[in-house]
């Protein structure tokens, strides 16, 4: 397995949202923290010879992440095509190990059947559901993830940790691991109003039942 570090720099440099969509919620998770999680993943045994699923994969720094380790087999599923076209320009310049499928969907409903053969590890980074007209957006993740995988790594925004842990209980699951993590915003939209916000952020390892 290789560093973390090393990892990190493969996914710096790549190009972002061209067009990013404030109602998608579409914010890139900074490479060094898609490096951290997914090595984190690799180290639990979660990557090597599985299938990895990133759910709203956005110009896709999880997919890339996990495909540059030990994967079976990396998908990578979006709703918006124009960041999938993003996502396989990054996917020629960081030239992973695995390649990827890039699937244009809505995660909420994957065009995907749980498949108990294969295991599945499901990366997130989800649209918080926190603008209004979008609340529980993560629900829907998490339960696709639930339904799909038999391990996820997901990011949420801060304070999410109770929720994530009655949802996990609701259905069989349990958060082995959670942590805080700082994720910086560059100026996306008209209400940013500096060129870098931090934002908090916590992170959770699920093993589903
Ligand atoms: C916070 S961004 C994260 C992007 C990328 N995974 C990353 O880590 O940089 C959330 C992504 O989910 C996508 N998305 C939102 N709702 C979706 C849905 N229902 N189905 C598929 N993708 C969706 C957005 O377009 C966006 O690319």
């Amino acid at each position: 397995m290789g560093s973390k570090r090393a990892l990190a720099e493969r996914l710096h440099g790549l190009a972002g949202f061209r067009a990013p969509q404030l109602e998608f919620e579409q914010y890139p998770t900074p490479p060094d923290l898609a490096a951290h999680l997914v090595h984190l993943a690799d180290l639990q045994g979660d990557i090597t010879d599985r299938t990895v699923l990133d759910l709203g994969t956005g110009t896709g720094l999880l997919a890339l992440a996990a495909a540059c380790r030990s994967p079976n087999h990396v998908l990578g599923l979006e709703r918006d095509p124009s960041a999938l076209a993003v996502a396989r320009e990054n996917e020629r310049s960081v030239d992973p190990a695995r390649s990827v499928d890039w699937l244009l969907g809505d995660a909420t409903r994957p065009p995907l059947c749980p498949c108990p053969d294969a295991p599945v590890t499901t990366l997130m980074n989800p649209p918080f559901g926190a603008r209004t007209g979008s609340e529980g957006a993560d629900r829907a993740f998490l339960e696709r993830a639930a339904e799909l995988s038999t391990v996820s790594y997901s990011i949420h925004n801060a304070g999410s940790q109770q929720f994530v842990e009655a949802f996990a209980a609701d259905e069989g699951g349990e958060v082995t691991h959670a942590f805080r993590a700082e994720f910086e915003v560059p100026r996306l939209y008209g209400h940013h109003d500096s060129d870098r916000t931090e934002i908090n952020v916590e992170l959770f390892r699920i093993v589903w039942a």
